[in-house]
């Protein structure tokens, strides 16, 4: 039977892989400018300087485009739990410190014209929303934590290898929240946050696909090593935002609304994912590959399922809803 890498075969045996496509992502990424993706004109003081404090009444955005909107941009606040994580798995050296630095630095553009233009706007609450940050910002957040609670932290510490449950979690989860920052601009009705948040969703790709190559590079490299560490966490899969302020509510509102939903993510995020690292194709598998493959395919199965189930539901919900909305006297 193959023995496990270490945590340092990995990352030396990957750094080629890492230098690569770092020169692929500095090539292909696109300087920007927050400041351009924000309507400054529509701004005024708040009360602390004379002017006004929010109001409901002033926000332009649906409730569902607010949910959407607190909920993507308190994710993105939450950027040096993500930083902690790569950083601990990645190393500080070579291309793979290189890497940390770019991608925390490209990251932290995001919840930065997001809040400037939620600011602006007054399209949310500002003191709701740095409350929910400071709350969301303290508690932190681990993906390795729900690792442990599916696989046990024996599992991972036994096999010294958080590096490959780093990379698989930060695939599906770059590629999970180009969806939602997609989705989320067309919900908000205003073609400035539109834009916004699609330039947003632009680099969320590259960075899936960063993430994405080593990952495969990982699976020619350890086959049953990595394929264990991808069921994990496909199978345990959280949203980087699950434990916020509003979580559930937001979450659900963003399901029932089609911003991020069961469906989208199946087909937009673990589906194509699969596809590209050939993962029932392979033939490199030895029998404890064969053996997270299936659990893998079982567990697709029964999500396959689980999205029909969601949305008879949710098509009942909608329906009951319209129901009672024509019934309101206007
Ligand atoms: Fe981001
Ligand atoms: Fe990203």
């Amino acid at each position: 039977m193959a023995r496990n890498l270490t945590q340092l075969e990995l990352l030396l045996e990957l750094e080629p892989v890492a230098a690569d496509n770092v020169d692929r992502h500095l090539a292909m990424a696109k300087e920007w400018h927050p400041h351009d993706y924000v309507p400054w004109d529509r701004g005024r003081d708040f009360a602390a300087l004379g002017g006004t404090d929010w109001d409901p009444a002033q926000s332009a955005l649906s409730e569902v485009a607010a949910a959407a909107m607190i909920t993507n941009l308190l994710t993105e606040d939450n950027l040096p739990s993500y930083h902690r994580e790569i950083a601990e798995n990645f190393s500080q050296d070579g291309a793979w410190g290189t890497w940390v630095g770019r991608w925390t630095a490209e990251e932290n553009r995001h919840g930065i014209v997001m809040r400037d233009y939620l600011v602006v706007t007054r399209g949310v609450d500002p003191v709701a929303l740095e409350q929910a940050r400071m709350a969301h910002m303290t508690t932190g957040y681990s993906a390795m934590a729900v690792v442990d609670a599916k696989a046990g932290p024996d599992a991972r510490l036994a096999a010294d290898a958080g590096l490959l449950y780093s990379v698989a979690y930060v695939t599906f989860q770059e590629l999970a929240t180009r969806v939602s920052h997609r989705n989320t601009g067309r919900a908000c009705d205003d073609p400035v946050a539109d834009r916004m948040l699609a330039r947003i969703a632009a680099d969320e790709n590259l960075h899936m696909i960063f993430y994405r190559n080593l990952c495969a590079a990982a699976l020619d490299l350890a086959p049953d090593q990595t394929l264990e560490a991808i069921t994990t966490i496909v199978t345990g899969f959280q949203m980087p935002g699950a434990g916020m302020p509003g979580w559930r509510r937001n979450g659900v509102l963003m399901a029932k609304h089609g911003i991020y939903d069961l469906r989208q993510h199946l087909e937009e995020v673990l589906l194509p994912v699969l596809r590209k690292w050939n993962v029932f194709e392979r033939t490199d598998l030895g029998p404890r590959g064969e053996r997270s493959r299936e659990r893998l395919a079982a567990f697709l199965d029964r999500l396959r399922a689980d999205v029909v189930r969601f949305e008879e539901q949710r098509d009942r919900a909608l329906a009951r809803e319209a129901r009672r909305r024509a019934q309101q006297p206007v």
